[in-house]
């Protein structure tokens, strides 16, 4: 597993692999289990009392980051937090409103409807979601033609809770109508060191943690990275020192180089948006269409996933002329 793109697999949810599975055996459960994103935690902790104390449904929420920062995860937490049945379903899946119409019919007082790329609802979906979302009833269309009559089903008060990487896509009624938007960051070394400590108990590990800091520090400051880097050094811990060792720090530096992942935690989609954006176009400005082209990449897995960090790292700025590498990344670029 060498090239970025594997590498950048399990950043997109593939619902059977195992990769999928042995990411949900490492979700937190509840508020206090979630490492970081400290006053996030504190602010829905506190919506989350008052909602129970009134004995009322929690408002809309909106999640919104980078991938594998834990926005399915809060998902859940909620659901949990609120003692309340969790449904899950996504922006593309639902097609046409009759589909939004079916899945709320199973839908009870309280409980949690998740929508993740929320972003993706068609128009005609949106539209039945507003008054759905802030009136709790939906206006259905039924039958073609001259025959076609609108019905209305009353809804019970749920909670939708929506999940984007990209809220800049959400039109500004949906957005109005969530009663919160959290937006997650990435996380600092110490909260990565503490949730690779807490995954390396739960797969059985024995971590030092000097080794927990190395994968932490490599992580680009996303937890679902960290808990991939994690398996990757235990697979190759165990072929090279044996089973049920404790991992040493060496055999992880071994194991995160044979990954290619670097000291400053960039992986091989980083380091080509850079080395591309430096060498190719003297640091920029360029476009983001002309970069993508360059880089053999997605443009809106550029702007989604690789920028977000890179900018969060002062490596990249994106001024209006283009993308332009900072000094801080034309230094760290020459020193390579
Ligand atoms: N704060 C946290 N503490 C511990 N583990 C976490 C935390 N946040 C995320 N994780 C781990 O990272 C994995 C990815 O998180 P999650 O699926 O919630 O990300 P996401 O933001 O929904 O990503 P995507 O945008 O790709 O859907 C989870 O399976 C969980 O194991
Ligand atoms: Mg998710």
């Amino acid at each position: 597993m060498s090239s970025g793109e594997t590498d950048r697999g399990p950043l997109s949810l593939d619902l059977d692999s195992p990769e999928t599975s042995a990411e949900e055996s490492l979700r937190p459960q509840s508020l206090e289990e979630m490492i970081g994103q400290d006053r996030l935690r504190e602010n829905l902790s506190i919506f989350v009392q008052a909602a129970r104390s009134r004995g009322e449904p929690l408002d809309h929420l909106l999640f919104y980051g980078p991938p594998g920062l834990g926005k399915t995860s809060l998902a859940r937490i909620v659901a949990n937090e609120m003692g309340a049945q969790f449904h899950a379903t996504s922006g593309p899946a639902i097609e046409r409103p009759g589909d939004l119409a079916a899945l709320l019919s199973n839908v009870e007082e309280g409980e949690v409807l998740f929508i993740d790329e929320i972003h993706r609802l068609s128009a005609s979906v949106e539209e039945i979601l507003y008054p759905g979302m802030e009136d709790f009833h939906l206006d259905v269309l039924i039958g073609e033609g001259p025959s076609a009559r609108s019905i209305r089903l009353d809804l019970p008060r749920f909670t939708l809770v929506g999940a984007t990487t990209r809220a800049g896509l959400l039109t500004s009624p949906l957005r109005d109508r969530f009663g919160w938007s959290a937006r997650l960051r990435y996380y600092p070394v110490e909260d990565l060191e503490r949730i690779v400590v807490r995954s390396g108990d739960l797969l059985g590990m024995e971590l030092g943690p000097e080794a927990a800091r190395e994968i932490a520090g490599r992580s680009r400051g996303t937890p679902r990275i960290a808990n991939r880097l994690l398996r990757r050094v235990r697979d190759f811990a165990e072929v090279d020192q044996g089973r049920g060792q404790r991992v040493q720090v060496a055999a992880t530096r071994h194991a995160l180089d044979r990954l290619e992942v670097d000291s400053a935690g960039f992986d091989s989609l980083d380091r080509a948006l850079l080395g591309s954006l430096i060498e190719k176009f003297d640091g920029g400005p360029v476009g983001l269409e002309t970069l993508a082209a360059a880089v053999g990449e997605d443009k809106g897995t550029l702007e989604d996933v690789v920028e977000p960090f890179l900018i969060h790292q002062g490596f990249l700025d994106r001024t209006p002329r283009g993308r332009v590498a900072t000094s801080r990344a034309l230094e760290f670029w020459r020193s390579r």
